[in-house]
């Protein structure tokens, strides 16, 4: 008989994990106190940028100028030496207006303009600039196509594209991935068949995003080849078919989102991929919501690490039962298994996972659970066995 055991729900806050961002291989040199010389084609650069750009009264371009040499204008960051721009900081600023053609300023690694109001489409004059190591642009208005050329910004290490309104593909040049470090274009528009073409030639990309787009195909087997990936967010597409097996090779790998809605074939063996995490030590996110995931769930589940914190399975096709060692995983904080078809009991050992704050079975078939394993998990502030065959 199913009934509704109990439902708690208190405010969740998802994003347990803290982000580790990838060292980068450079460092900006801050600017001199006391500027002896500079280089008037920077000025005018900046001075061009500022006309270009629409900002508040008394916002931070109003900072630019001539009561301070531009090497300290504010957001503006210089060569110690040479007195070049390296740096534009302009994050949360405010900006609006289309993005600027920045040309000339011919030292700048890093372009930081997220979280401001740029609207229009990316200036192909940008993609000239082969010095840029670092492109901000999260959180604006930008539309249009990525610019095809982006991929020849040879030194490129942090692409950041993500929640704005891109559409189109990824361009070609992008596809070999040479140099990138970061390649985050979550949230836009971005369609086409995911990376058949994609080489990933680079073994140091660290941090790959590309969720809530429109994204079809297969996930390759050869996302393997980037042996330094430590971030992989796929969530939100339409992506199709088989999780590749070789994900377990990629042993600095510490978030993997696959929550994009398709990929799977409800048949047994769609899980294996879990089996090869095993080997990843340190795992902290597994999200595979909502997806056509079916067979059983592995036992080895309880070899993935023992730092893994989120472990979201819910809405797929699964069967079997939880495993019996599922204590093993000691860190566990979140584990969703909501709208699938397991049976069996709630193992004891569910009791050990001391850091549980949210678990979540209701609707699947489950027969049996030990309220006294659950009263040791001072942690637990969402709680859902509701619609199961608890009886
Ligand atoms: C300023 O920069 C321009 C363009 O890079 C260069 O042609 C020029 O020689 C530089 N001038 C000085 C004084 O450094
Ligand atoms: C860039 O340099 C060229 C050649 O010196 C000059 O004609 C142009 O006005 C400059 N553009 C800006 C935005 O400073
Ligand atoms: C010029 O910039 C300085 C800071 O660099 C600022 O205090 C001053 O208000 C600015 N002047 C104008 C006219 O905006
Ligand atoms: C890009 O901007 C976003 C939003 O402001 C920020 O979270 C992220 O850390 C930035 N990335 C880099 C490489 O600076
Ligand atoms: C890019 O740079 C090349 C060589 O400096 C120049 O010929 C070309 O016009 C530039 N393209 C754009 C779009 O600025
Ligand atoms: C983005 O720009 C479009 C027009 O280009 C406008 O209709 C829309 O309101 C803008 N969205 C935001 C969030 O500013
Ligand atoms: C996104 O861009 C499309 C055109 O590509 C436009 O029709 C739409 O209004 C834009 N949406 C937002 C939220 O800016
Ligand atoms: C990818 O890299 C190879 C070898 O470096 C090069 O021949 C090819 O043109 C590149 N492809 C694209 C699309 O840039
Ligand atoms: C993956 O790496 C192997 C060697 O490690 C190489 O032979 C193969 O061509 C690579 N595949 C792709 C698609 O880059
Ligand atoms: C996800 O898949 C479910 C069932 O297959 C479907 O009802 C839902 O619309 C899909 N959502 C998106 C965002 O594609
Ligand atoms: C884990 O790695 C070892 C050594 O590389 C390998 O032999 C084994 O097959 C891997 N296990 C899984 C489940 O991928
Ligand atoms: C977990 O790993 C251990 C040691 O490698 C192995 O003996 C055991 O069979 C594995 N358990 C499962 C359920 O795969």
């Amino acid at each position: 008989m199913e009934m509704p055991i109990f439902s708690l729900r208190l405010q969740w806050s998802f994003l347990l994990v803290n982000l580790v961002l990838c060292i980068s291989s450079f460092k900006l040199e801050s600017h001199s106190s006391t500027p002896t010389f500079g280089n008037e084609t920077d000025k005018l650069a900046l001075l061009a940028f500022k006309n270009y750009v629409a900002n508040v009264p008394n916002g931070v371009l109003s900072s630019w100028n001539d009561s301070l040499h531009f090497c300290q204008w504010e957001g503006v960051t210089c060569s110690h030496q040479l007195q070049r721009v390296t740096a534009l900081r302009l994050e949360s600023q405010r900006l609006a207006g289309s993005l600027p053609p920045i040309e000339n300023l011919t030292f700048l690694r890093e372009l930081e303009l997220s979280n401001n109001n740029l609207h229009g489409e990316i200036p192909i004059e940008l993609t000239n600039c082969s010095s840029f190591r670092t492109v901000n642009f999260t959180r604006n208005n930008l539309t249009g196509q990525i610019p095809l050329h982006v991929g020849h910004m040879s030194k490129l290490l942090h692409l950041w594209l993500g929640t704005n309104n891109f559409s189109g593909m990824i361009p070609p040049s992008l596809h070999n991935l040479s140099s990138v470090i970061e390649f985050v274009a979550t949230d836009n528009h971005l369609s086409g068949n995911f990376m058949s073409n994609m080489r990933f030639s680079s073994p140091q990309l660290c941090k790959f995003g590309k969720a809530m787009n429109q994204f079809t195909g297969i996930i390759p087997d050869t996302l393997s080849n980037i042996s330094g990936l430590e971030l992989l967010d796929l969530g939100d597409n339409h992506l199709t078919g088989k999780v590749p097996d070789s994900l377990g090779v990629l042993k600095d790998l510490y978030w993997l989102t696959l929550d994009f809605n398709s990929s799977g074939r409800g048949m047994s063996g769609d899980l294996n991929f879990l089996n090869s995490l095993t080997n990843i030590s340190g795992l902290r996110l597994i999200n595979a919501e909502g997806n056509h995931f079916g067979g059983v769930l592995p036992n080895s589940i309880v070899n993935l690490s023992t730092q893994l914190q989120q472990l979201v399975l819910g809405e797929n096709k699964i069967s079997g039962n939880i495993p019996k060692e599922i204590g093993n995983l000691i860190n566990l904080i979140q584990f969703i298994a909501t709208w699938n078809y397991l049976t069996g009991i709630i193992p004891t050992s569910i009791g050990k996972l001391q850091n549980l704050g949210e678990l979540d079975f209701g609707w699947n078939r489950l027969s049996g659970l030990l309220l006294s394993t659950l009263g040791n998990l001072s942690q637990l502030f969402h709680l859902n066995m509701s619609y199961n065959n608890f009886g």
